[in-house]
C-alpha cells in the first residue's frame, strides 16, 4: 500500500462507520482545489470505490482548475464533477446538495495580506451563499473557520476551549483573515437559530501534511522549500511562538466527523493539543525526523507577512473527542517524517 493510500484508508478508519450516512447523498465542496480540499477529494474518492454501498456524488468548486493529477488520479472520476468559479460572485446551482462542505478561502498569511478584500468577500459572500444554498436543499453545511478567530489568547486560556471569546483586533494586519472567519461563524450561528440549518464550524489548529504547495508561505512548506534548496530554515521573530502542529489524516477525519455528527450551530476545535512546542523546537524536531543537522537563522518577519503574530497556540480538544470521538494519532516527528519525504521529492527548492 503506498504511503498515500495508507493515509486516506487511515481517514476512513477514523470515521468509525460515521461515512454510512455519504451513501447515495450529494456533497458540494468548495475549496476543493487547495490543500485541504484535495484531501478531501482523495477521500471521497476512495469511500466512493472501496467503501461506501452507493457512490456519493461530489461537486468540486474552486476558482481554480482542477490539477491533472487530480482528475487522473481518481478512481471513480465519473462520481465527480468539477466548478471552476468564484466564490465572491453569485452561484446558480441547479443541483440538489445534501452536505456542503466550505473551505474555500484565502488560507496563508502571505496571500490574505496582499488580498485583504478579496479574503473578506469569500468569507463574507462567499459563506452566505453556501449558507443558502444549503439552506435551500436543507443540507448539513460544514464551515471551516480558523484556530485564528481566537487572535492572541491570554495564556491562561492555552490550551484554548471553544468557548474562549477571542482576542482579536479589527484593524490589524491579520483582520481581514481573522475577523472574516468570525462573521462567518456568525452567519453560520444565525443560519442555526433563525431556520434550525445544521451548520457546524470547525477551527483547524495549524494542518500539516502531503499536498502543501511550495509557494504556501505557512511554516512548513517554508521550511521544505529551503531544505531542498540547501538553504538555512528561516525562524521568524524570535522563534519562540509556539504552535502544535496536526497530520492531514488526522484532521481530515476530524473534519467528516463535524460534518457528519456535529451540532449545528456549534464549533468544534480540530488540531492536536500535543506537543505545543516553539518555532526553534520545531526545526529540533525536523532534525530528530530526519536524522541529520539543519540549519537555521533567526530573521525578521519579512514585509509581505502580516505582523501581530499570535504569541501561543494550543487546542482544548475535549469537546470533539467527546461528542465526535475525534482522536488525533499521528506524533509529529512520523508525520513530519511523511511530509518531509513528499517533499523531496516534489519540491524543487525555489520558492
Ligand atoms: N490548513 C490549515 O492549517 C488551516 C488552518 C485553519 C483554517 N484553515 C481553513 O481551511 C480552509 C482550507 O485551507 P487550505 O489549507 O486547504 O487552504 P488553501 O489555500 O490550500 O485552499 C483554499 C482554496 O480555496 C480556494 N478559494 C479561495 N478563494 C475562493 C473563492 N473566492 N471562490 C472559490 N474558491 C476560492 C483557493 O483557490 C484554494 O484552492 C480555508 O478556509 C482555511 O482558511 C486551514
Amino acid at each position: 500500500m503506498s504511503r498515500d493510500t495508507a493515509d486516506i484508508a487511515d481517514v476512513v478508519a477514523g470515521l468509525h462507520g460515521a461515512e454510512s450516512a455519504l451513501a447515495g447523498r450529494t456533497l458540494l465542496l468548495t475549496g476543493s482545489g487547495g490543500f485541504l480540499g484535495r484531501w478531501l477529494v482523495r477521500t471521497m474518492d476512495h469511500l466512493n470505490a472501496s467503501v461506501l454501498k452507493t457512490p456519493c456524488r461530489l461537486i468540486a468548486l474552486d476558482t481554480v482548475a482542477p490539477a491533472a493529477e487530480i482528475t487522473a488520479g481518481l478512481a471513480r472520476p465519473s462520481q465527480v464533477s468539477f466548478l471552476t468559479h468564484d466564490l465572491s460572485k453569485p452561484l446558480a446551482l441547479p443541483d440538489h446538495v445534501d452536505y456542503a462542505v466550505h473551505m474555500a478561502g484565502i488560507a496563508s498569511p502571505a496571500y490574505y495580506r496582499a488580498k485583504p478584500l478579496e479574503t473578506l468577500d469569500v468569507s463574507f459572500f462567499g459563506t452566505r451563499q453556501v449558507l443558502d444554498l444549503a439552506k435551500r436543499d436543507g443540507a448539513r453545511m460544514l464551515y471551516f473557520s480558523s484556530s485564528e478567530i481566537y487572535g492572541d489568547p491570554d495564556p491562561k486560556f492555552v490550551p484554548t476551549p471553544e468557548t474562549y471569546r477571542g482576542f482579536v483586533s479589527s484593524m490589524g494586519p491579520r483582520s481581514c483573515y481573522d475577523e472574516g472567519k468570525r462573521i462567518g461563524e456568525t452567519l453560520c450561528s444565525v443560519y442555526a437559530t433563525q431556520f434550525n440549518l445544521a451548520a457546524v464550524v470547525v477551527r483547524p489548529f495549524n494542518v500539516y501534511g502531503p499536498g502543501m504547495r511550495e509557494k504556501d508561505y505557512r511554516v512548513l512548506p517554508n521550511f521544505a522549500s529551503a531544505l531542498k534548496g540547501g538553504r538555512p530554515l528561516h525562524l521568524y521573530g524570535d522563534g519562540r511562538q509556539t504552535r502544535t502542529y496536526c497530520y492531514a489524516s488526522d484532521a481530515l477525519a476530524g473534519f467528516l466527523l463535524a460534518l457528519l455528527k456535529g451540532r449545528g450551530g456549534e464549533a468544534y476545535n480540530i488540531g492536536n493539543d500535543a506537543p505545543e512546542i516553539s518555532v526553534i523546537a520545531l526545526a529540533d524536531r525536523i532534525e530528530q525526523a530526519l536524522g541529520r543537522k539543519v540549519t537555521r537563522a533567526i530573521v525578521k518577519h519579512p514585509a509581505d507577512y502580516p505582523a501581530d503574530e499570535p504569541n501561543r497556540r494550543c487546542p482544548d480538544l475535549a469537546k470533539a473527542r467527546g461528542e465526535l470521538g475525534y482522536a488525533p494519532h499521528v506524533a509529529l516527528e512520523e508525520g513530519l517524517r511523511r511530509y518531509f519525504a513528499w517533499t523531496d521529492a516534489t519540491y524543487t527548492g525555489v520558492q
